[in-house]
């Protein structure tokens, strides 16, 4: 074999319930992550050497080198076998980047599965699943998708059943957030309204049963009443122009609207095909519609 192409989804948290900030710095979450039908694709061709490129809208934001996550993944893979990272990653990009979507762990996921193909490892799933938790918080969920209930950082994942097609919209924001940025500023505001940000002082973060039964029952009306992002006052402290965003979704007739993760992105339910078409043309040309669930990281033929 000399290329392999996998592709891989963005996603959503339909819930993201931040508990408080642990010893090492994470925070204990419940994330209810589902993932959505807009793709990035990594192809891993035979290379003398690791080498890494990318072509879309956003390319020039992301960074072609050996810091890339995708990059990273290719070389914990070739360690864990005791190999050189012989390979080239080329990265087609649709994520959005920076914007909350896991774009740079969904090329995470999907590098590994692209080099385990083409070095023909054959490495079991759950040490690609270690592996992924090793490369960041959200990269064993972009591999897997459909829909699943991280704990943990996010990494510990449970699938979750679906019980139909969601309908999205998503409107991408000028300039990307950075993730720990958002969270400590999630901190902060806890710190400033008294309530404290440690694990010792927050909740614990639990899912909620309803919007689990929301999903089960696949009624974009049910899963709209109970979207939740605990991430969303931080994102909008640090954006407030994103207030405007959401609310323009909501006047064109979403059915709910929240910032994705940790944004910027805004992410708009709607009840049918239709009304996702209207709700993007009214957020303007760069807003895109796409379907859930989605599947993980897949080798296509
Ligand atoms: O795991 P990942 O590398 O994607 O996390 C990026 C950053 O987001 C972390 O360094 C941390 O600041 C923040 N984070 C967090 N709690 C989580 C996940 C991420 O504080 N559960």
């Amino acid at each position: 074999m000399t290329a392999v192409t996998v592709t891989v989804p963005a996603k959503v948290n339909v819930q993201l319930a931040v508990g408080g900030r642990r010893p090492d710095g994470f925070h204990d979450l419940a994330n209810v992550f589902l993932a959505v039908g807009l793709y990035d694709r990594v192809t891993a061709s035979a290379a003398d050497e690791l080498g890494i490129s990318g072509e879309g809208r956003d390319i020039g934001s992301v960074p072609l080198d050996a810091t890339n996550l995708a990059a990273r993944a290719a070389i914990a893979l070739a360690k864990l076998h005791g190999i050189e990272p012989r390979v080239h990653l080329h990265i087609e990009k649709d994520i959005p980047v920076a914007g909350g979507m896991a774009g740079g762990s969904a090329d995470a996921a999907g590098a590994l599965l692209a080099c385990d193909a083409l070095w023909g490892l054959g490495t079991p799933r759950d040490e690609l699943l270690s592996l992924c938790a090793e490369l960041g918080s959200d990269v064993p969920f972009s591999f897997v998708g459909g829909a699943a209930l991280g704990l943990g950082r996010g990494e510990l994942l449970t699938p979750l059943e679906v019980g139909g097609t969601f309908h999205w919209v998503f409107a991408a924001a000028d300039g990307g957030l950075s993730t720990p940025a958002v969270y400590r500023e999630c901190d902060r505001l806890r710190r400033e309204e008294g309530a404290g940000d440690t694990v010792a002082e927050v909740p614990a973060p639990v899912a909620d049963p309803g919007l689990l039964d929301a999903l089960r029952g696949g009624s974009a009306a049910a899963l709209g009443a109970v979207l939740a992002n605990d991430l969303q006052p931080a994102a909008l402290s640090l954006r407030p122009d994103l207030r405007g965003t959401l609310a323009a979704g909501r006047a064109a007739g979403a059915v709910a609207a929240l910032v994705s993760g940790s944004g910027p992105t805004c992410a708009f339910l709607a009840a049918d095909a239709a009304a996702a078409t209207r709700i993007a043309s009214a957020l303007g040309p760069t807003a895109r519609t796409a379907l859930s669930p989605a599947p993980g990281a897949t080798i296509l033929p």
